[in-house]
């Protein structure tokens, strides 16, 4: 049988919340004594030694963590673990939102290599960078596992291979030191960690998750509750950038999105005449699989030989023809974006009127063009734009802790795994896992056929409506 991740408790009466409220009167509870004195206990002093793989300029600070800064929160301690793609990530983070640790481990030469993620090799990079990632996130916090109140890890989606080194090694840290384990989400963290670093980001709010894999326009009406008015019916944007870079013939080593944005600063952004996908439907879906098709025919068109010649090797006008297509890429890739999210808002705005802020979050939202666009439509819907910075909006630890604490605080872990629970236990993991239900005005007529099997979203499973 698979262990699942997912608790079956259901709040308002969380026993972690409950905890947290009985501190003068400590009732039994089924959780492990270390577990109670930790989470009884004072907080302790802040450790003071600064992450080494990552700069703690780039982190928000305990007072942007503003009114979540509470002392009972301040102790908890919640370490993250995040395999779903091709980054190996760990972070430690404190209940009031203070980064004591942040480790990504990449697979760029994988990456350059066999020109995506190659699911077979991912895993092998992840089992090989696991323990030291892990144990690099505590020696940077200065903490050790016996400090912790849980371990978070991300369950799904993601590639099955992958997903299931960073189960593993949470469970066994799990069972080895008696901690629960929370399971995320891992599109709900890029959407959570914005409110880790917007201090007055309160639920409802709408927003535009992109990265590789994933093309989400959610309205997130409470913690675990969330609508999806969109999604892409082909490529997410993140694949677009990938695909087009590789075409372009870019060093992909520091990733295909940040050198196509860096090529496309040279280019003419109309020069070429990309179509903007969609137009003819009025709803919130994305297609980048044919704007994908466009760049390559308009490579091929100007017999650009980028297979044999990379940019570092192409002459000035090579260059120059490379870089118009990089920004005409872009322009629109951005502006179907631009579309799809002003309709998002209005639909947001019906039905959610308090709503104030729009995030945007996922790997692509580190882009600097694509955060000055959406700022417009933001700014244009008197809505504030909240957009992590580039450390915390591609794949990291510090999202999945994060939001590891946000359940817990609600009550939504599992108890430790069984001491005798065997290594090659089978876990719950959820490769392909909506976020929420689609909202019922947004379906798309031009739906994906992809039939593979998907798990019953987070939000029916935490709102009881599914199992
Ligand atoms: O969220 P993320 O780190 O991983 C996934 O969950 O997929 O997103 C990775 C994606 C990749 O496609 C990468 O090329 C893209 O985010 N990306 C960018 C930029 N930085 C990362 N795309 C465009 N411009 C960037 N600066
Ligand atoms: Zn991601």
């Amino acid at each position: 049988m698979a262990a699942t991740l997912l608790p079956t408790l259901s709040p308002p009466a969380s026993r972690a919340a409950a905890l947290l409220l009985r501190r003068t009167e400590p009732k039994p509870s089924p959780l492990p004594a270390s577990f109670l004195r930790r989470l009884l206990a004072p907080a302790p002093s802040p450790p003071v030694r600064p992450p080494t793989f990552r700069s703690l300029a780039t982190m928000p600070s305990a007072a942007a963590a503003g009114s979540r800064a509470t002392p009972d929160r301040a102790g908890l301690l919640m370490l993250g673990i995040e395999t779903s793609c091709d980054d190996t990530a760990a972070a430690v983070v404190r209940g009031d939102g203070v980064i004591l640790s942040q480790v990504v481990s990449s697979q760029e030469d994988l990456l350059v290599k066999w020109g995506g993620v190659a699911p077979k090799m991912a895993e092998e990079a992840h089992a090989l960078a696991i323990d030291q990632v892990v144990q690099r996130a505590l020696d940077d916090a200065n903490v050790s596992e016996s400090d912790l109140c849980a371990v978070a890890v991300t369950v799904g989606p993601g590639l099955s291979l992958c997903l299931r080194v960073g189960v593993h090694k949470a469970r066994k840290i799990a069972k080895t030191f008696r901690l629960p384990i929370v399971g995320v989400h891992h599109m709900e963290a890029h959407a959570l960690v914005s409110r880790l670093v917007n201090k007055d980001l309160d639920f409802p709010f709408l927003a535009l998750l992109i990265s590789g894999g994933h093309n989400l326009l959610v309205l997130a009406h409470e913690l675990g509750k969330y609508v999806q008015l969109g999604t892409t019916i082909d490529d997410a944007i993140g694949e677009a950038y990938d695909k087009s870079a590789r075409w372009l013939g870019l060093d992909m080593r520091k990733g295909g999105g940040p050198a196509l944005e860096q090529l496309a600063l040279e280019g003419d952004p109309n020069a070429v005449k990309f179509r903007v996908p969609m137009r003819q439907h009025k709803d919130c879906n994305f297609s980048y699989a044919g704007l994908k098709t466009q760049v390559r025919l308009a490579i091929e068109s100007r017999n650009i030989s980028t297979d044999d010649i990379p940019i570092s090797s192409a002459t000035e006008e090579d260059r120059q023809q490379r870089a118009n297509i990089a920004a005409s890429f872009q322009r629109v890739a951005v502006l179907h974006l631009e579309e799809r999210c002003q309709r998002a808002v209005e639909w947001a705005l019906k039905m959610k009127p308090s709503i104030k802020h729009f995030v945007v979050s996922g790997g692509v939202a580190s882009n600097q063009y694509v955060r000055t666009h959406l700022n417009h439509i933001a700014e244009k819907n008197g809505l504030q734009l909240v957009c992590p910075p580039p450390s915390l909006c591609t794949d990291n630890g510090v999202m999945i802790a994060w939001t590891g604490i946000e359940h817990f605080i609600a009550g939504r872990f599992v108890d430790p795994p069984a001491v005798d629970e065997p290594d090659d236990m089978q876990h719950d993991l959820r490769p392909r896992w909506p976020l929420g239900e689609e909202y019922s005005e947004g379906r798309s007529v031009a739906r994906s056929m992809k039939t593979a099997r998907v798990h019953p979203s987070l939000t029916s499973m935490i709102q009881g409506s599914a199992h």
